[in-house]
């Protein structure tokens, strides 16, 4: 914990903290994007079993939650510090940007990180009260996998979808999420000394093809939804 606390005292500490709590979200991502793809299994019971699956893990689901709680508060905790140092550090209305003689990384993605970084957080808090605090079986959401009752999620996407503000609104937030992740891989590799002149263009550019996989993956999801009618 001191050394915690020493880490967000420190310029290079909270880049460093932001760097892995940001490569922990992003594996978040990765792996709640190979759940969603369960949705177009051709067991159609494939995506509810995989999320009663997760629930059946009881306190590992809950301790593994409270982590990521924890990790997404500190990283948009110290990413809004960060903000806020360099806002007052910052002559006033700059207009030209110094460059440390490497090619610059200042793109609209690296100066809206902040803005970005909110809407993120109001879409999860959104995203969990219509999917994990959503309907359920009391709600007439139920399906039954090997006998048992349980939360038919599955509809509930396949629902949600059908309307076309959540549609767009997922587009919009899902391209927002790319933009925020093409400048936080890179950022972060920066931060954790990954990087040397000669990786930094070949990790600029893997950092931006996860990202766009990642929305491009997250996005399909309602858009195909809403225009086939369901899966
Ligand atoms: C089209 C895209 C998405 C769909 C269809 C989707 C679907 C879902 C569903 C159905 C759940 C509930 C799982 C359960 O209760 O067992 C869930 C949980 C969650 N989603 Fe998403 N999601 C999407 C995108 C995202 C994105 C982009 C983020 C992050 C920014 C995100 C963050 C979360 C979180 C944090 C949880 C709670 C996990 C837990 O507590 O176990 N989701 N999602």
């Amino acid at each position: 914990m001191p050394s915690l606390l020493h880490a967000l005292q420190t310029t290079i500490g909270r880049k460093i903290l932001t760097g892995i709590t940001g490569i922990f979200l992003t594996l978040f991502l990765v792996v709640h994007l190979a759940g969603n793809f369960s949705l177009f299994s051709s067991n159609p019971e494939a995506f509810n079993a995989y999320t009663e699956f997760l629930h059946s893990l009881g306190a590992l689901l809950y301790l593994v939650e409270i982590i990521l709680v924890v990790v997404f508060l500190l990283h948009a905790y110290i990413g809004v510090s960060i903000w806020l140092r360099k806002r007052k550090a910052r002559p006033e209305n700059y207009s030209v940007y110094k460059t440390s003689g490497e090619p610059s990384r200042q793109t609209v993605a690296s100066k809206t990180m902040a803005l970005t970084g909110v809407v993120i957080l109001v879409f999860t808090i959104v995203h969990l009260f219509t999917f994990k605090w959503g309907p359920g079986i009391a709600e007439g959401y139920v399906t039954y996998i090997d006998g048992q009752e349980v939360r038919d999620l599955k509809r509930l996407v396949n629902d949600i979808f059908q309307n076309e503000f959540y549609v767009i609104g997922y587009t919009a937030v899902m391209i927002l999420i790319g933009f925020h992740l093409k400048h936080g891989i890179w950022s972060a590799m920066q931060s954790l000394g990954a990087m040397s002149p000669k990786m930094s263009p070949v990790i600029y550019t893997i950092g931006g093809l996860i990202a766009l996989a990642l929305a491009v993956g997250f996005l399909f999801v309602p858009i195909w939804i809403y225009i086939t009618g369901g899966v």
